[in-house]
């Protein structure tokens, strides 16, 4: 709660204090251009370090120097989105049953068990002797997963390998029952962290809308995230309350794509709600998460929006060029 940012909205059209200098050319994606911006050579290391840097600042929040002035709170800290509290907590420390293990209900699971913040902060992903953690698992994940919705042109080489984790968000996040709160808080410290590195208006609202678009909308049709993956269920806003998508295709998910409130596993990490430690926006008017203003194209199947944006700029997702 030490910063109170409202909206993503609110972020995005404030000025960040300090950008790199130039702006994006259209046929660079955002990893490459901030990776040589930040780090000189675009090699497959650098681009994994840029992704470790912005991740981990997003789970722990801002740790490196320098940075741009900005504070990042992090997703393991709790705070308020459009003036609703949220605590993420409570899904990466074991305390509730929310995690998909591949069993028909959710399992509970510490995540913070490779070292908990420690490493994080010495740019890694977990203790060096705990490689075969969740925590470890998870967070190599993510930086592969950004990364190649990023656009990183050098994945998949040996530095810095593809995604290897669940291509369906859905099927990942679906037993946590997240709202539109929960998720707009996680894309708000995502485009937080990218702008503590400096990373630019313009990019930090292609980002944000592609995520609120992708993740935050129930019912969404099978999209491509992941290229090699093809077209996966990606809704991960599954809360009753979560705005529909335009093209809602609700019959592909589990119980017509409504999730239901996971149970406390720990009440004293889950902070000792009654029954659901995520129901913080339980009853509330349903959140119209914000709309993204930049164009996309319309209609049909994301399939060919991927394919039309890899024409286009010869990348994937986020990195074309908006
Ligand atoms: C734009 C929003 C988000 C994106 C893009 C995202 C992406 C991901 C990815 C790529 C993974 C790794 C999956 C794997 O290892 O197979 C993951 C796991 C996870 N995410 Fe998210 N996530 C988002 C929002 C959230 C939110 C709001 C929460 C709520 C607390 C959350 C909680 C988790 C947890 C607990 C895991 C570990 C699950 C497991 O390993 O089974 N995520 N997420
Ligand atoms: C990218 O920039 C070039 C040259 O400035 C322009 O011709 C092209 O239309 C732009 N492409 C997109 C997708 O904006
Ligand atoms: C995070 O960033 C803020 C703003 O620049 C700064 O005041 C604070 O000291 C930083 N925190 C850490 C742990 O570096
Ligand atoms: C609940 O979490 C606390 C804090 O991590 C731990 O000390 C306690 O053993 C846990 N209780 C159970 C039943 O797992
Ligand atoms: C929270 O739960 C713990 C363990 O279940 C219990 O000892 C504690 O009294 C509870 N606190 C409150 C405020 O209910
Ligand atoms: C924030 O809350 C206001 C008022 O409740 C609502 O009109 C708006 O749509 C919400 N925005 C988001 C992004 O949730």
């Amino acid at each position: 709660m030490r910063l109170q940012i409202p909206t993503l909205l609110t972020l995005l059209t404030t000025a960040v204090p300090l950008t790199l200098a130039q702006s994006r050319p259209n046929d660079t994606t955002i990893c490459d251009f901030y990776t040589t911006a930040l780090l000189k050579d675009n090699t497959a290391a650098n681009q994994l370090k840029l992704l470790t840097l912005i991740v981990n600042t997003v789970v722990i929040g801002n740790y490196t120097t320098p940075n741009v002035g900005i504070a990042v709170p992090g997703i393991l800290a709790p705070g308020k989105f459009n003036g609703t509290e949220v605590n993420l907590a409570p899904f990466f420390d074991g305390a509730l049953f929310s995690t998909n293990d591949g069993k028909s209900e959710g399992s509970a699971v510490n995540f913070l068990d490779g070292g908990g913040a420690k490493p994080l902060m010495e740019n890694k992903a977990a203790d060096d002797d705990k490689k075969d953690s969740r925590q470890y698992n998870l967070l190599t994940h993510l930086y592969e997963f950004f990364g190649s919705l990023l656009g990183c042109s050098q994945q998949g080489m040996d530095d810095y390998p593809a995604y290897n984790g669940v291509a369906s968000m859905y099927e990942v996040h679906k037993f946590m029952n997240l709202d539109a709160f929960q998720i707009g808080y996680f894309i708000q410290q995502v485009a937080l962290s990218a702008a503590s590195f400096g990373v630019a208006k313009e990019d930090l609202e292609v980002v944000g809308a592609a995520l609120d678009k992708l993740f935050n909308k129930r019912c969404s049709p099978a999209t491509v995230v992941i290229p090699s993956a093809g077209p996966q269920l990606e809704s991960m806003c599954i809360a009753s309350s979560c705005p529909l998508d335009p093209m809602a295709a609700c019959g592909l998910y589990d119980k017509e794509g409504t999730g239901t409130p996971p149970k406390v596993a720990n009440a004293s990490l889950a902070g000792n709600t009654s029954s659901t430690a995520s129901a913080s926006a339980t009853g509330t008017a349903s959140a119209t998460a914000s709309k993204p203003t930049t164009t996309t194209p319309t209609g049909g199947a994301a399939v060919e929006r991927v394919g039309s944006f890899a024409a286009v700029a010869g990348a994937v997702l986020l990195a074309f060029a908006l």
